[in-house]
């Protein structure tokens, strides 16, 4: 346990230079790339279940940390120890050359399966969508991975599927340098090597977090020689701080203000945890809108779209295709399982994604300080950074 985090501190830093971790790679730093994936699991208490995601240690401020279980590569397997089948399966295909993304991709694929033990083709391929490799082409990666999904299609050996010459397999044939004859493999692995997945035989979640209940709802203060992290554990909290400290900056997922901090060398002295806020979490369904708290991340709210949509006998239309659709290409999964809606508004870039489907859906911003305020969002119209400098205050949620 690391009794007062440095609040610079990133999680990778911690891993890699305090707990000399170096299973977790840095390669781009700025979250794009994937190489730094881990396992971030949280007891969601309003559920009863553990919150299984995949982050980008680069990106993550360690005391963001607080109160949950890191999981990293070297955590769930180790030649010494035995490899996991993720491990395992992504060696055997032949998924892996320089070997910098590998342990990326082996936590995108662990996060997905302690999600989903049988995901389908396209959930596989959406969780890769943060990982990069500049190596392999990706195809023996996802042909390995592949062996976990339920509908398998019929080249999950690692054979191309008889689309080769006439008909026949890609890799069906023999090299003949005159003195020998070398038979090709006709396949990347064969499959019954494999060790069989068992979920059961996971990682259990510590009972020491699930047990203790104000482990993440408690208010926290972290203090740096130049940097002091606050956590509120409520929006009233919350207003309070801001109130006191109105320079202070409100931390979501850090994906915008990580890079601001590391490459565009900002300080901010005073920083504010807002993820954890319990009113901040909310998505709620009033008649024909939805109401989204504004530290509700994207893939929350990706999982609560399709959910309405699937289950719901009312159609709710465009604006939720719209969201959904948008909300597949921003970033990757492990940017998505971070990022919040309310960072998304308040940076109020040019090329946000998100800000022209709420715009176009008429949503309204609701700004909250200890007096009230509201701002309709089709005023970012006319000058993003405009409103955002009229308006820097704390949004509680966004109506759709
Ligand atoms: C690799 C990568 C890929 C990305 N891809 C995309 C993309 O495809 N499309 C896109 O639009 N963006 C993209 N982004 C940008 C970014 O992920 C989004 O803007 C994201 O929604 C920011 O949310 P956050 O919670 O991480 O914000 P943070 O970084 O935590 O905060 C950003 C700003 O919002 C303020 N803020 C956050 N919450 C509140 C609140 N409740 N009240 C008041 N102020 C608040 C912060 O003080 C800060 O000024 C990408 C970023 C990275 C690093
Ligand atoms: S090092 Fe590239 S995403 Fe973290
Ligand atoms: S194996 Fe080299 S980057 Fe993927």
């Amino acid at each position: 346990m690391q009794k007062n985090p440095n609040p610079e501190w990133t999680l990778l830093y911690f891993l890699r230079f305090k707990l000399r971790l170096c299973g977790t790679k840095e390669a781009c730093g700025e979250g794009g790339c994937g190489a730094c994936t881990v396992l971030q699991a949280k007891f969601d208490e309003s559920t009863g279940k553990i919150v299984n995601a995949a982050i980008n240690a680069c990106i993550t401020p360690l005391c963001s940390t607080h109160g949950s279980a890191i999981i990293t590569t070297e955590g769930i397997g180790s030649v010494k120890a035995g490899l996991h089948p993720v491990q395992e399966r992504i060696a055997k295909s032949h998924g892996t050359q320089c070997g910098f993304c590998t342990p990326g991709f082996v936590m995108s694929m662990y996060a997905l399966l302690r999600n989903n033990p049988e995901p389908t083709e396209q959930e596989m391929e959406d969780a890769f969508q943060g990982n990069l490799c500049r190596c392999t082409g990706y195809r023996t990666i996802m042909e390995g991975f592949k062996t976990f999904c339920k509908e398998t299609a019929p080249s999950a050996n690692g054979c191309c599927g008889g689309k080769g010459k006439n008909g026949g397999c890609c890799m069906d044939g023999f090299i003949n340098d005159g003195e020998s004859r070398t038979e090709l493999a006709d396949t990347l692995f064969d499959p019954s090597e494999f060790k069989k997945y068992d979920p059961k035989a996971d990682i259990i979640f510590p009972s020491e977090l699930q047990l203790n209940k104000n482990l993440r709802k408690q208010s926290l203060k972290f203090q740096g020689s130049d940097v002091t992290w606050l956590k509120p554990s409520s929006l009233e909290e919350l207003l309070k701080i801001k109130q006191q400290h109105p320079n202070s900056k409100c931390v979501g997922g850090n994906t915008e203000l990580g890079i601001e901090v590391k490459f565009k060398q900002q300080l901010y002295p005073v920083l504010i945890y807002i993820s954890e806020i319990d009113e901040l979490t909310q998505i709620q369904v009033c008649d024909n809108r939805l109401k989204i708290g504004s530290a509700v991340t994207l893939s929350r709210l990706q999982t609560f779209c399709k959910d309405l949509s699937s289950n719901s006998k009312r159609s709710y239309g465009t604006v939720l295709e719209a969201l959904l659709e948008m909300l597949h290409w921003f970033a990757g999964q492990q940017i998505r399982n971070v990022a919040t809606i309310a960072g998304n508004i308040i940076t109020a870039s040019p090329i946000s994604d998100l800000i022209p489907v709420l715009m176009a859906s008429g949503a309204v911003v609701n700004l909250r300080s200890l007096k009230g305020q509201t701002l309709y969002l089709y005023k970012y119209r006319i000058e993003p950074k405009l409103a955002l400098y009229k308006f820097r205050l704390v949004a509680s949620h966004t109506n759709t």
